[in-house]
């Protein structure tokens, strides 16, 4: 269907998103050892964050709250150590030193994404808010000053809390229209300078979380995902995703019409992606692993890359799944991606619970595909456990990740 003229996987391995607050580790990590003729001299290495684990600065300047500045301020426990971001690491304020920090790491890029509500804080309705734009031309040029290129992600899971109150932000179609608007004045002020741009950052993780277990704001879910005093997560996570997708497909309609030729940057999405390993040699494991896929990673890409929902999704949820019109397709299909990005973390064993019984568990329920996420086989590990209590070091099943993906999306693509 669609070709992929140049196709490059780009790779974040990262460690931030659940312990939110564990800032800024790459300054004790010691200096980047690579070799040159290692690595291609193009090669980027960068550092990642996100706006809200790391700026700070939560109500300067006219930045208005944002979601997760409710969500932490109305519910200190739903972070660890009753943390929030109201100072994180002040990367507001103390950019030059981050900036050095990465200078003498040697690294020759930094992720790092835009605060909506610094921008725009009520949105499309109340206008730009230039001091933000400012704080962000800054640290750009900074960057670029110092031959580390700037990539930027235009949203990583936080928004301005009056869309949430307005409209219940990604369960409505309106956000689309409200990202769209976000993207085009990101591209506008800084697409000069920013090569390198996505989308959305982990939206499959963004709406397991926000809407399937309702550990992230706005908190909605039933039982028996999570504990929530709203929400149906049978439901509403598709429907976010279905949002999302489609806000994507805007954003990079708009860069491709109104920007690229001019700016000459390139254009993604940002996925999370897990290795699904059967627990067993029989079929109904295989098919579950697959299933997982498609629950996770392949639910985003497949609609960017394809235009449709993964087979396995449409079996399982039926008319719980939104459908694309034949509009929304052909907006799909006029917004190809430059490159796939995946942040990956680990892998697990998966356990078929369709043909089977499972006891409750992550993954074992409809909206999750039927399929047992299980660290350990009997007393066989998925790998050695790092710090974090769900992260594996198994550095074949990322081999496998990247070799499913390059099949699923580039050879398949071509063809
Ligand atoms: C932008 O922020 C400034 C404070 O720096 C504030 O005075 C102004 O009202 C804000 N403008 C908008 C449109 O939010
Ligand atoms: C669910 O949340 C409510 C309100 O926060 C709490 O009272 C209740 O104990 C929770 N139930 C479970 C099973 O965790
Ligand atoms: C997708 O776009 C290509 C042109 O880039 C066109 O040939 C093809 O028919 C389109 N497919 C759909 C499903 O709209
Ligand atoms: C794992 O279990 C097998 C058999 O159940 C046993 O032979 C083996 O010693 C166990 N290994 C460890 C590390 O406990």
């Amino acid at each position: 269907m669609k070709t992929l003229t140049s196709f490059v996987i780009i790779i974040f391995l990262q460690s931030l998103l659940v312990h939110i607050f564990c800032l800024h580790q790459t300054s004790s990590n010691g200096i980047l050892e690579y070799s040159s003729s290692t690595f291609p001299s193009d090669f980027l290495f960068g550092t990642a964050s996100s706006a809200y684990q790391y700026e700070g600065a939560f109500s300067t300047d006219g930045k208005s709250l944002n979601n997760w500045d409710v969500f932490t301020h109305e519910n200190p426990g739903k972070i660890l150590d009753e943390n929030n971001g109201d100072i994180a690491v002040d990367q507001y304020h103390r950019f030059r030193e981050d900036i050095q920090l990465m200078t003498f790491l040697g690294v020759n890029s930094y992720r790092f994404s835009i605060s909506w509500s610094r921008v725009l804080p009520r949105g499309k309705l109340g206008g730009i808010n230039y001091s933000g734009i400012k704080y962000y031309n800054i640290l750009i040029n900074s960057l670029i000053s110092r031959g580390i290129k700037p990539f930027v992600t235009l949203n990583h899971m936080d928004y301005p809390q009056e869309l949430e109150n307005r409209f219940q932000s990604w369960l409505n179609p309106e956000m689309q229209n409200e990202f769209g608007y976000l993207a085009d004045i990101c591209f506008k002020h800084f697409g000069n300078r920013v090569k390198y741009w996505t989308t959305l950052n982990e939206p499959n993780q963004q709406v397991i979380l926000a809407y399937i277990t309702g550990r992230f704001p706005p908190s909605r879910c039933s039982s028996p995902y999570g504990n929530c005093s709203r929400g149906n997560s049978e439901i509403e996570p598709f429907i976010a995703a279905h949002n999302m997708i489609l806000a994507h497909a805007k954003a990079v309609n708009i860069y491709k019409t109104k920007y690229q030729r001019e700016q000459k940057g390139s254009i993604g999405i940002v996925v999370q992606t897990s290795w699904f390993e059967p627990i067993s040699d029989s079929i109904a494991d295989k098919d579950a692993a697959e299933r997982a896929q498609s629950f996770y990673s392949n639910w985003i890409l497949d609609p960017v890359i394809y235009g449709k929902y993964p087979k396995e999704m449409v079996n399982i949820l039926g008319t719980a799944l939104p459908q694309f019109s034949s509009n929304q397709v052909k907006s799909l299909n006029n917004s190809k991606v430059d490159f796939i990005g995946i942040n990956h973390y680990t892998s697990y064993f998966i356990q078929d619970c369709l043909t089977s019984s499972c006891n409750a568990g992550y993954g074992a329920f409809k909206a999750e595909g039927f399929a047992l996420k299980l660290d350990r086989k009997g007393n066989v590990s998925i790998g050695e456990l790092t710090d974090v209590d769900w992260q594996h070091i198994d550095p074949e099943g990322f081999h496998k990740m990247l070799n499913y993906l390059t099949d699923r999306f580039w050879r398949l693509a071509k063809t």
